[in-house]
């Protein structure tokens, strides 16, 4: 709605903008005739092309749908604690900032560009989820669309939809597991400003990962790097090390993280430890722009299969 009158406020001043410059044409004077007209006809062409842009932007934001699966997921404590065990090591980094899956964080602080809110919302029965399907959710984490069917713009870009079936699963399981807890988010949990709208528009921002509509299946768990390249297609590794690992471009969304072929100097001892601590084999301490925290809690095995993943992947 905000945006709707903002758009309406560009397009009126377009317009003003021109009309002055209509109006300035008919002045005697030549310098005020031609440099007046022409400025003002500058400024409103710019006017127009933001607010085309931006309109672009909107259509963009209601453009995203995806099917909701028919399932209904029937949790027992296997289920339970691997999804807890993906919860801990994924989700939480961005839901868990005031508590187990509270939410509250906004993750706007994080992103180099202004263009808007991201709260992280509150998966706890104290949210919203408690009246979604369990189809619902699982959308909501495999394409990034509410039950309402309106996008949510950072689950989309996060990876998480490259969850198996039975994974994501798990973690509706756990999130239906837990009690209600701290206090509601904001509904819709994120708010698009008009420059991230003109952005969008303009493809500056990304519109979100590819509608995923067919099933996956994960590999056995274990210390392998077959796991670890399925736990590297879900965790968001890539959004800051880069798409090859090979660390982050300059002008990324997010944060840059160096090459992580780094890891092949380390044991695997020094790599669990780095992210169980937050201290690196070199005595660095880590800084909270790397999730260590949230990827440090996966089990033994997880971590084996990261580390047996990221010193066996080609160099480049
Ligand atoms: C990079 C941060 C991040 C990660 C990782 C993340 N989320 Fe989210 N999540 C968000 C944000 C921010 C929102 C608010 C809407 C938006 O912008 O997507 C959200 C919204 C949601 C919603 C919609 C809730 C509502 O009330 O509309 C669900 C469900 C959800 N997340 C589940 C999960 C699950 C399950 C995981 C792990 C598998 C996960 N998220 C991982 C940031 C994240
Ligand atoms: C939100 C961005 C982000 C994500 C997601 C992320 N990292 Fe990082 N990572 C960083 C940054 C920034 C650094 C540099 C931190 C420093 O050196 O203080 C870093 C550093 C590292 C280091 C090297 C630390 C050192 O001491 O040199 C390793 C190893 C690492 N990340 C592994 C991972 C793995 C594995 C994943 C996915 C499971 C991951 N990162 C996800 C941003 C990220």
């Amino acid at each position: 709605m905000q945006n709707i009158v903002g758009l309406a406020a560009l397009t009126a001043t377009a317009a003003l903008l021109a009309w002055s410059g209509f109006r300035t044409w008919r002045v005697k004077n030549r310098i005020v005739k031609w440099g007046g007209a022409g400025l003002l006809a500058l400024l409103s062409l710019a006017m127009l092309c933001a607010s085309g842009l931006t309109s672009l932007g909107m259509i963009k934001q209601h453009s995203r749908s995806a099917p909701i699966p028919d399932i209904k997921v029937a949790a027992t404590p296997e289920l339970i604690a691997r999804g807890k065990d993906i919860a801990d090591g994924l989700c939480g980094a961005c839901h868990s900032h005031t508590g187990t899956l509270t939410g509250g964080y906004d993750l706007a602080v994080e992103l180099q560009v202004p263009i808007g809110s991201f709260v992280a919302a509150n998966l706890t029965p104290a949210g919203p989820l408690k009246h979604w399907s369990d189809g619902e959710i699982f959308r909501a984490i495999r394409n990034g669309v509410d039950a309402e069917g309106r996008w949510l713009t950072m689950m989309s870009y996060v990876r998480a939809g490259r969850l198996s079936d039975d994974d994501i699963k798990a973690v509706i399981a756990y999130i239906r597991s837990v009690a209600a807890a701290g206090n509601p988010t904001p509904d819709p949990p994120d708010h698009m400003n008009m420059l991230g709208l003109a952005m969008l528009g303009a493809g500056m921002l990304p519109s979100g990962q590819p509608i995923i509509t067919g099933h996956i299946s994960g590999p056995l768990k274990g210390p392998t790097f077959e796991f670890g390249e399925y736990i590297l297609a879900y965790q968001d590794c890539r959004a800051c090390h880069g798409e090859n690992l090979t660390g982050g471009v300059p002008g990324q969304l997010a944060p840059l993280g160096p090459d992580l072929n780094l890891v092949k100097d380390w044991t695997l001892a020094g790599f669990i430890a780095a992210m169980r601590t937050g201290i690196d084999p070199n005595g660095h301490q880590i800084s909270e722009q790397m999730p260590w925290r949230s990827v440090g809690k996966m089990d033994d095995d997880e971590l084996a299969a990261i580390y047996q993943y990221l010193t066996h992947m080609p160099n480049s």
